[in-house]
């Protein structure tokens, strides 16, 4: 479905009824990356997972940052007339879920921070953004994938199922370069999350891959002891597309957390 909202397309899918849950996909992927979780949970849950602006069938135009990202999913809320919604975001998701946090709390019925990190970009992540910023406009994104595949998804699944190994890998290599340089310099321009765990006071599932490298299970461990009553799980032979790669374990969690949740 296809949403105007704030004067863009915003590209979305929208199934189920009942309590609503927001899917935010990471870099450089597309909603489809939640295809697992909305098909999973359409019996337990309004599933709606938006394209964030440069990838899928949302409007490619800046300004990029992580608060644009925000602004947007808050507008098609509006849109949808939904006051408030579990907000679930993966990697970048997680990061564009702080900023929800910030800037809209009221929205905001719970958080599920999937292989994602409160932190901001050092020195040379942000050299890293910069390399790759390169890569994407002198070689495409194609290549960007290529260079991202293998740290994205577990050595377990890589070896046990290729195929999901392909399936990731398509999803990078169609998004515009121009949303994947956007995303890169909001990457790199992100602010510390750090102060803002201690501020979380809904109900809060953390979820990580176990074979996660590119956020690793320290990092979702020291978000768990900053926010109060979270709940962490670690999901076994899953690497950063947990919810991809391990989709069953991934929605039983989600879905045991969303049974602890109210309409309201
Ligand atoms: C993502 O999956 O969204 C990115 O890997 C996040 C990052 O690079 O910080």
């Amino acid at each position: 479905m296809i949403a105007l909202s704030a004067g863009i397309e915003i590209g979305y899918d929208d199934f189920g009824l009942g309590l609503p849950v927001v899917f935010l996909h990471g870099f450089p992927h597309n909603r489809s990356l939640w295809t697992p979780q909305v098909h999973g949970l359409v019996d337990r849950a309004r599933c709606i997972a938006p394209d964030l602006r440069g990838f899928g069938e949302t409007t490619v135009a800046g300004p990029y940052s992580m608060d644009q990202y925000a602004d947007d999913v808050v507008s098609l809320l509006d849109v949808l007339r939904i006051d408030r919604a579990v907000i679930a975001g993966l990697s970048m998701g997680g990061y564009v879920a702080f900023s929800v946090w910030r800037r809209y709390r009221a929205r905001v019925r719970a958080l599920v921070l999937a292989d994602t990190r409160a932190g901001a970009d050092n020195d040379v992540a942000r050299a890293k953004r910069d390399e790759m910023i390169a890569m994407a406009n002198d070689r495409g994104s194609g290549a960007v994938a290529d260079s991202m595949i293998a740290v994205m998804v577990g050595q377990g699944t890589r070896t046990r199922s290729p195929e999901i190994v392909d399936e990731v890998h398509r999803m990078f290599a169609s998004a515009p370069v121009e949303g994947i340089v956007g995303a890169l310099e909001s990457l790199k321009s992100r602010i510390d999350s750090t102060p803002t765990l201690a501020t979380i006071d809904v109900p809060s599932l953390i979820v990580v891959g176990e074979d996660d490298v590119l956020t690793p299970v320290a990092e979702s461990r020291a978000m768990h002891a900053a926010i109060a009553g979270s709940l962490l799980e670690i999901i076994g032979g899953a690497g950063h597309v947990s919810n991809v790669e391990r989709p069953a374990a991934f929605n039983h969690v989600l879905s045991e957390f969303l049974s602890t949740l109210t309409l309201e």
